[in-house]
């Protein structure tokens, strides 16, 4: 960010204020971590001191990463967040709550229905299989025209999953193998065409990185997914910087997107500003256009109707609520949604894990001895300050994040309870608990390395080369 003179940061509002705060301290730790030189961090740093000043100014507020000043935090197509409300956004996810986000005040602001047994229930029929832990967990907790679907599918009418990662870092951390390992059981239950964006451009929008960068992340990221079991005949992976120039079908969708919805729309929804880049704002027509069937014309031989199922955290919900809004007035069906909870970081489910903060996160690459020190050092427990209280009182599992992980990650739903017994009751300590997560996560991160080792650079051209998949349309 080039300097501002002081006039100028008094003409800005509280959240483009917030929005410069939060910009500048990206700066500052990418410098760092690129070891640039001491002056230049010195004068970013300034700028920064200089920023949080002006916000305090103007808001009588101390400035706090991931909360929006107060009464500017737009969330749901322009209605105003209230005061105990949490956050949830592509960006922030935010509550003071230590048991997490209040999800089911999110599906009635949000607009989206719950996923209930009767619907858990047909999807079992429907496939044949036995539902997916996330889903006899109540962790894809939310749906939109998932009945849809369902009735499409019964009717042996196609449909298609589109999920996608932003490649923000090398490595990808725990939280993000929900969507995906969810994606896989489906595209295996209903053996569907799956399409994955990688949105390096939006990285490259966001933030302090460059193209080459963005989409050697996006590449990078290719593999964890690779490593994930997607079949290669069924999948099509895409970085939108490859796929956007060489697919005329998916440009075409994306400036009939933009052609249909407003600056002012987009303000609503994802609360961008005057100051923000034309990419940003642009950017949400290019999360939307892969869910319509034509973006894929290699895949779906020209088929304009064929209906796709969005799997994803419900912090992705805002770019869908905007597809979803367009798609009729562009001749196209909406696609249907499953929405996850939030993978929690490890200081507790205030926040969800997040690549951005490394102390928060369990990532794909972590050596076991990182797993396990970062789980005993920063895991929050629900468990009580003394052995004598905990055997007396016993732990709290709702708010203890090494029992949300092994929710997330356990496959023994019996193993599960009793572990929950255990600690509940106060026979089992914090320290065994970590333990028993420690155990989970280690083998399942080794597998998952030891799959992504025998990925090599043909197989990720494979899944990333446009072409049609094994089904006929
Ligand atoms: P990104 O890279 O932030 O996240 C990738 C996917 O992981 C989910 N996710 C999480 N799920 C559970 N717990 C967490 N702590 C957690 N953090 C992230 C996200 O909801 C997402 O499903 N703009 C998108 C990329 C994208 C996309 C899509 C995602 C493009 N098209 C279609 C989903 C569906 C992004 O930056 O995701």
């Amino acid at each position: 960010m080039a300097d501002i003179p002081n006039c100028d940061l008094k003409s800005l509002s509280p959240l483009q204020l917030f929005e410069k705060v939060t910009e500048q301290g990206e700066k500052v730790r990418a410098l760092k971590a690129g070891k640039a030189p001491k002056d230049e961090i010195d004068a970013a740093v300034r700028m920064l001191l200089s920023l949080k000043l002006s916000y305090k100014t103007t808001t009588g507020q101390d400035y706090q990463a991931g909360l929006p000043p107060k009464d500017h935090a737009l969330i749901n197509n322009g209605t105003t967040k209230e005061e105990d409300e949490d956050l949830v956004d592509p960006w922030n996810v935010q509550t003071s709550n230590a048991k997490g986000v209040d999800y089911d005040k999110l599906i009635v602001r949000f607009g989206s229905t719950k996923i209930d047994t009767d619907l858990i229930n047909r999807i079992e029929r429907a496939t044949g299989q036995k539902p997916h832990r996330f889903l006899r967990r109540g962790i894809f907790f939310s749906h939109r025209d998932m009945d849809q679907i369902l009735h499409a599918y019964e009717n042996k009418k196609p449909f298609y999953l589109y999920t996608g990662r932003g490649p923000s870092s090398q490595a990808m951390h725990v939280g993000h193998l929900i969507p995906f390992l969810f994606t896989k059981w489906l595209q295996e239950a209903f053996d569907v065409p799956l399409v994955i964006q990688l949105t390096d451009d939006e990285k490259y929008l966001w933030k302090d990185m460059t193209t080459e960068k963005a989409y050697e992340y996006a590449k990078e990221n290719a593999r964890d997914i690779i490593a994930c079991g997607f079949d290669v005949n069924k999948t099509f992976i895409f970085s939108d910087l490859d796929y956007l120039g060489s697919s005329t079908g998916f440009y075409k969708n994306i400036i009939k997107v933009q052609k249909h919805v407003t600056f002012n729309q987009v303000k609503g929804i994802f609360g961008f500003t005057d100051s923000d880049c034309i990419g940003k704002i642009s950017f949400p027509a290019i999360q939307a256009a892969p869910s319509f069937s034509s973006s894929f014309p290699q895949i779906f031989n020209g088929k304009e109707n064929i209906q796709c199922l969005i799997p994803c955290a419900i912090d992705q919900d805002p770019y869908f609520r905007m597809t979803r809004d367009v798609a009729p007035r562009i001749g196209y069906p909406k696609p249907a949604l499953l929405h996850s909870v939030f993978f929690p970081a490890l200081q507790g489910a205030q926040t969800k894990m997040s690549a951005s903060d490394v102390n928060s996160s369990v990532f794909l690459n972590d050596t076991p001895k990182q797993i396990k020190t970062k789980i005993n050092k920063h895991a929050f427990s629900g468990g009580r300050d003394t052995i004598e209280e905990h055997r007396k009182y016993g732990g709290n599992c709702d708010v203890d994040v090494s029992f949300m992980y092994l929710t997330f990650f356990l496959e023994d739903d019996d193993k599960l309870e009793q572990l929950k017994q255990a600690y509940t009751s106060g026979e089992l300590l914090t320290g065994e608990l970590k333990k028993v997560l420690i155990e989970t996560l280690q083998p399942l991160i080794a597998a998952h390395q030891e799959r992504r080792k025998q990925i090599t650079d043909e197989v990720v051209k494979q899944f990333m080369t446009p072409r049609k998949l094994a089904f006929e349309f």
